[in-house]
C-alpha cells in the first residue's frame, strides 16, 4: 500500500490467484482517497515477479525454500528485497533461528545467485505498515553485496511517508535485522507496543 501510494504500480503475489486478487482489492479499498497513486493488482507469484522491476520476497521462513524454487526463472537480473525472518517461538518468546548461511536472505542468495538481492524493512511495525496515511517515524535498515540495487531500495523506503532509508551493510547484516525482528517482537508483547528501530547520531 505504501509503495502504491507513493504511485508505484504494484503486483501481489500469492499461491492462489484469487487470495491475489482479493488481496489486492482489499489493498485498493484501503487506500482510498490515495487511490489516485499507483494501481494494485493481484496474480500468481510468478507472474506478478515477471512484471514487477523490485520484487518483495515476503512468505514466512517455512516457505522460502519451495517458493523459490517456483520463482527462480523469474527474478534472474532482477533486485529482490528478502524481508523474511527466521524465528522459533519457546516459552513465549521469540528467538532467532537462521539456516546455516546465518541469514535467510544469505541462504535466498546462494539458492538464487542471479537475482539482485537486498535485505531489510524487518523492523518496521507491519500494523503501521498497513495505514498509508500515517507516518512512520522509523528508519528502512537496509543492507545488500549489490551497491546499485541497495541505492533503489533505499530510495524506495525514503518514498514512504516518514520512513528514512539506512543503509545497513552487506547482505551478512541481514542476520542482525532478522534477529532484531524477535527482540521487537518479544519488547511489544512486553511493553504492549509496536515499536521500530530508528538509528539516532546520524
Ligand atoms: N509482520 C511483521 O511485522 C514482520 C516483521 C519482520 C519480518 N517479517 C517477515 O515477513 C514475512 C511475511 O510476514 P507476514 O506476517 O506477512 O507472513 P504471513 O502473513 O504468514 O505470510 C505472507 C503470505 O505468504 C504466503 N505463504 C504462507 N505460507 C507459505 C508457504 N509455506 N510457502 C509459500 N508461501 C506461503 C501466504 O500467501 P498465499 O497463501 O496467498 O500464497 C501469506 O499470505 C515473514 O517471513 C516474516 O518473518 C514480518
Amino acid at each position: 500500500m505504501r509503495f502504491a501510494a507513493a504511485g508505484h504500480n504494484v503486483f501481489i503475489g500469492s499461491r492462489a490467484h484469487e487470495r491475489a486478487v482479493a488481496a489486492a482489492e482489499e489493498a485498493t479499498i484501503a487506500l482510498g482517497e490515495t487511490a489516485s497513486a499507483g494501481t494494485i493488482v493481484g496474480h500468481l507469484n510468478t507472474d506478478a515477479c515477471k512484471m514487477g522491476e523490485v520484487v518483495i520476497f515476503s512468505v514466512p521462513y517455512a516457505g522460502q525454500v519451495d517458493t523459490l524454487e517456483v520463482i527462480r526463472p523469474h527474478i534472474t537480473g532482477k533486485i529482490v528485497v528478502n524481508v523474511i525472518a527466521p524465528l522459533k517461538f519457546s516459552n513465549g518468546q521469540a528467538f532467532a533461528a537462521p539456516p546455516f548461511e546465518g541469514s535467510a536472505a544469505e541462504e535466498a542468495a546462494r539458492l538464487c545467485p542471479d537475482a539482485r538481492w537486498v535485505a531489510g524493512f524487518h523492523t518496521l511495525p507491519a500494523g503501521e505498515l498497513k495505514n498509508p496515511n500515517t507516518n512512520l517515524e522509523a528508519d528502512a535498515l537496509i543492507c545488500g553485496d549489490d551497491d546499485e540495487a541497495k541505492t533503489v531500495v533505499l530510495e524506495l523506503a525514503n518514498e514512504m511517508k516518514g520512513l528514512r532509508g539506512m543503509d545497513a551493510g552487506r547482505l551478512s547484516s541481514a542476520r542482525y535485522l532478522e534477529g532484531t525482528t524477535a527482540l521487537l517482537i518479544n519488547m511489544n508483547k512486553l511493553h504492549k507496543m509496536h515499536f521500530s528501530v530508528r538509528i539516532t547520531g546520524v
